[in-house]
């Protein structure tokens, strides 16, 4: 009797261990990147467009469907609640129950803030709600901020900064004026306090505009360092991924990804700002966070992407400041379809949603498991669907940092310095800031070690010779379009 009782009180104490840890999910395929394994994990299937994913103070993974549905998952048993039913969510194609994030007030007490479009009669608008979760509903609404919504470009997601703040990334509304117009509230990044008022330290005073010229956000991420990322639909061309900064006007519809054609040039718009990475053809970028936790260490220091059109996961490497791209990797493509939303655990836990039921299912979804949510974590072994990580096809980047980067960073380095007694420095070097007409011959007829760089364009060239000549402290003139047309002699 002892024997048993003792067996059975360990068995138990065994169960308590693993009862106490992440409940083990199928794995259903296997990532291999950069010589780690990353697991797969299906968490929850047949949901509805899961919109948004959030990690919650309280460990768990709350989420929105866009039909106006709140719901929270416990990853420790798979039990999935709801939290809110919205009636009054009008949803339709691209609107609906959209963004959500979570904040915990000293007291304990956790708010959602919500974003969903609403129509009374014909008057479509977008609105922010606060909501406070108590036992198991979310209730008292606070409307913070209703503005005009439209069939389309709604946004939207809702993020609570690090330091309490709600930053709001709406859509222009389909109205092609308003990002451009900073009175209007759409296409734009807002600034807030939780209770809707506006910080006293905005940079417009008494206005919750805080960066513009937006045409529709998908993605919105700050990482520990307090910067600001947003991913962006694009109309024919053009999706961007941006780093933001107050009052910088990112372009739209006078300027669509980087400042690269003759029609977009006759604009000079005041704080004018490139994308990070601008994508043609489009991706339909959408969830977007910046992967710090040491958990996955091939993905440290990277932005994910998830997209909806490239049906992709995509892991974009940023440089030691968070202010330049140095890759872009495929990480999923096309195996669970399109992808909506992305978040991470306080443990690096990263938690994926599928969107193969809303309005624009790719070909061959929806599956009859859709839409799921997806867990990534460590692998210790392959199983399922066997995936590798592959690099996306290089884009063209027009402007001289992205070219450099591209071209000439493998050896000269990105900070131009180059490798001691191989590959020259770039930085107060005669070559470079002095006779341009050497300088054109180097690059295109190449010496020793340096490649030629004859396939470049006139443009390309004159960009990225001009960039060198003035970045490091180099403080050359520039290389026009004109000089190197009338002065190459490859062709
Ligand atoms: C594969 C490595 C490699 C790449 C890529 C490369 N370079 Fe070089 N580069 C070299 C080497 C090696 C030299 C020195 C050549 C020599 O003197 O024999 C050099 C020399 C130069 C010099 C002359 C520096 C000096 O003082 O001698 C310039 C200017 C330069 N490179 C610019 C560029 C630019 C601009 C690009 C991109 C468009 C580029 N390089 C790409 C390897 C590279």
């Amino acid at each position: 009797m002892i024997r048993l009782l003792v067996t059975v009180s360990i068995l138990l104490l065994l169960a308590g261990c693993t009862g106490r840890d992440e409940k083990v999910f199928p794995q259903i395929a296997t990532i291999e990147t950069e010589g780690s394994l990353l697991g797969v994990h299906e968490l929850a299937v047949n949901r509805n467009v899961p919109w948004e994913l959030c990690w919650g103070p309280d460990d768990m993974l709350w989420f929105t469907e866009q039909e106006g549905r709140v719901c929270r998952l416990d990853t420790k048993t798979g039990v999935v609640d709801t939290l809110l039913v919205l009636p009054e969510v009008w949803f339709k194609r691209t609107a609906g129950l959209l963004g959500m994030d979570l904040y915990q007030e000293k007291d304990g007490t956790i708010e959602a803030f919500l974003n969903y479009t609403y129509k009374q009669d014909s008057l479509i608008t977008s609105r922010l709600v606060r909501y406070e979760l108590i036992e198991d509903s979310l209730l008292n609404p606070t409307l913070l901020l209703e503005i005009p919504g439209n069939t389309a470009h709604n946004g939207s997601r809702v993020k609570i900064a690090h330091n309490g703040l709600v930053y709001w990334a709406t859509g222009d509304a389909y109205v092609y004026g308003n990002a451009q117009d900073s009175t209007s509230l759409n296409g734009k990044i807002l600034r807030l306090n939780r209770d809707g008022s506006i910080p006293a330290d905005n940079p417009i005073p008494g206005s919750p505009v805080w960066a513009w010229g937006f045409r529709n956000m998908q993605g919105l991420a700050e990482n520990s360092r307090g910067q600001w990322y947003s991913s962006e639909h694009g109309e024919a061309t053009d999706d961007e991924l941006n780093l933001l900064q107050p009052l910088r006007n990112y372009g739209w519809p006078l300027i669509e990804g980087y400042l690269d054609t003759e029609k977009e040039k006759v604009h000079q718009l005041i704080n004018q700002q490139e994308p990070l990475l601008a994508w043609t053809p489009t991706i339909a970028p959408a969830g977007i966070l910046y992967y710090e936790s040491a958990q996955l260490p091939a993905l440290q220091n990277s932005i994910l992407l998830v997209t909806l059109k490239a049906k992709s996961l995509r892991q974009i490497k940023m440089d030691s400041t968070g202010t330049k791209v140095l890759s872009e990797e495929i990480l999923l493509d096309s195996v669970f379809g399109r992808l909506r939303s992305i978040a991470v655990s306080d443990k690096g836990i990263i938690y994926l949603s599928t969107s193969n039921r809303d309005w624009n299912p790719a070909p061959g979804f929806p599956k009859s498991t859709d839409d799921r949510i997806l867990q990534i974590r460590l692998a210790t072994e392959r199983k399922g669907n066997l995936l590798k990580s592959k690099p996306a096809l290089v884009q063209e980047t027009n402007d001289g940092a992205g070219l450099y980067l591209r071209y000439c960073a493998s050896c000269h380095k990105p900070d131009g310095t180059g490798v001691m007694d191989i590959f020259p420095s770039l930085l107060k070097n005669e070559t470079v800031t002095g006779d341009k007409m050497k300088l054109l011959q180097l690059v295109l007829k190449g010496k020793n070690q340096m490649p030629s760089f004859a396939f470049l364009s006139d443009e390309e060239l004159a960009a990225v010779l001009s960039y060198i000549r003035q970045s490091w402290s180099n403080e050359s003139s520039d290389i026009t379009t004109t000089y190197i047309r009338n002065n190459r002699n490859d062709r």
